[in-house]
């Protein structure tokens, strides 16, 4: 057995000692057609697929996984439902996946899966209230964790500076191979800029017809070398338009 495979093998078994399945709690998701949860909605897919596509080019970028932080140059333009979708997809695969909200001001992640936070929120890991398997949340049958934001916030307590959240994402990459983090806007408030040196690699999403091309400049400023590449959302040629019927299980569409 070489060095490499001793690592994966023991970071394997720590993550098992530290994640016992019992400890973390199950939520049911309730979803509709309109909730875009690709996975779960259309799981045969071109989303899907493209999805699939990028934890390849993840996959192979890293190897041993790590923390992603996605972004996007302002509020709408899809970070809560990449991050949860490229969740998902990492946890389909196979690999040990949490999913962290860090966007106080505008949480997203409970929303979109139309999950009620009573309590055991972010906040309490982060204020050593609770400890990180009392917050975490199991979502469905493959080994996806969620982190949820108990209540939005306009003031952020330090909540993402380094000596705040360092310690809690940490322990995330020692329990999880991939760590999704729903960050906020990368501009024009510093709360991004604040994370970024605290992640391994960051995605930009830009979403058709609604980001505006002025904002990417400072947006990428904001990540700089972290900047792992851009996703673009809501992109004509993912849609039926251009695949027609290819790999799709509904109706032929019009061309
Ligand atoms: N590709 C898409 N197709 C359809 N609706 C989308 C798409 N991307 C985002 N949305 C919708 O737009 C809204 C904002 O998306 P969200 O992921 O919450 O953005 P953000 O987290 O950047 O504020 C949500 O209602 C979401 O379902
Ligand atoms: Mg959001």
């Amino acid at each position: 057995m070489n060095a490499a495979s001793n690592t994966t093998y023991f970071d394997n078994l720590r993550r098992d000692l530290l994640l016992p399945e019992s400890e973390a709690k199950g939520i049911a998701i309730q979803t509709d057609k309109r909730s875009r949860l690709a996975f779960l909605i259309d799981s045969a897919g071109l989303a899907v697929e493209q999805y699939k596509l990028l934890r390849r080019r993840l996959n192979a970028l890293r190897p041993q996984g790590g923390l992603i932080g996605i972004t996007s140059p302002g509020p709408g333009e899809g970070k809560t439902l990449t991050s949860i979708n490229l969740a998902w997809c990492f946890a389909n695969g196979g690999q040990q996946t949490c999913l962290a909200d860090l966007d106080f001001r505008a949480p997203g992640v409970a929303d979109t899966l139309k999950y009620s936070v009573e309590s055991g929120g972010i906040e309490d890991v982060l204020t050593d209230q609770s400890a990180v398997h009392e917050s975490l949340r199991r979502i469905g049958d493959d080994p996806l964790y969620a982190l949820f934001i108990h209540r939005r916030r306009v003031a952020l307590d330090g909540f993402l500076s380094p000596v705040t959240l360092a310690p809690l994402l940490e322990k995330l990459r020692s329990m999880f191979h991939w760590v999704i983090l729903d960050l906020p806007p990368a501009t024009p408030m510093a709360d991004v800029a604040e994370v970024v040196p605290q992640v391994d690699g960051a995605i930009l999403v830009i979403r058709n017809a609604t980001t505006k091309k002025a904002m990417i400049p400072p947006a990428c400023d904001v990540l700089g070398s972290k900047l792992w590449g851009v996703i673009y959302n809501d992109s004509p040629i993912a849609g039926s338009e251009y695949y027609g019927s290819y790999g799709s299980t509904g109706p032929r569409s019009k061309r």
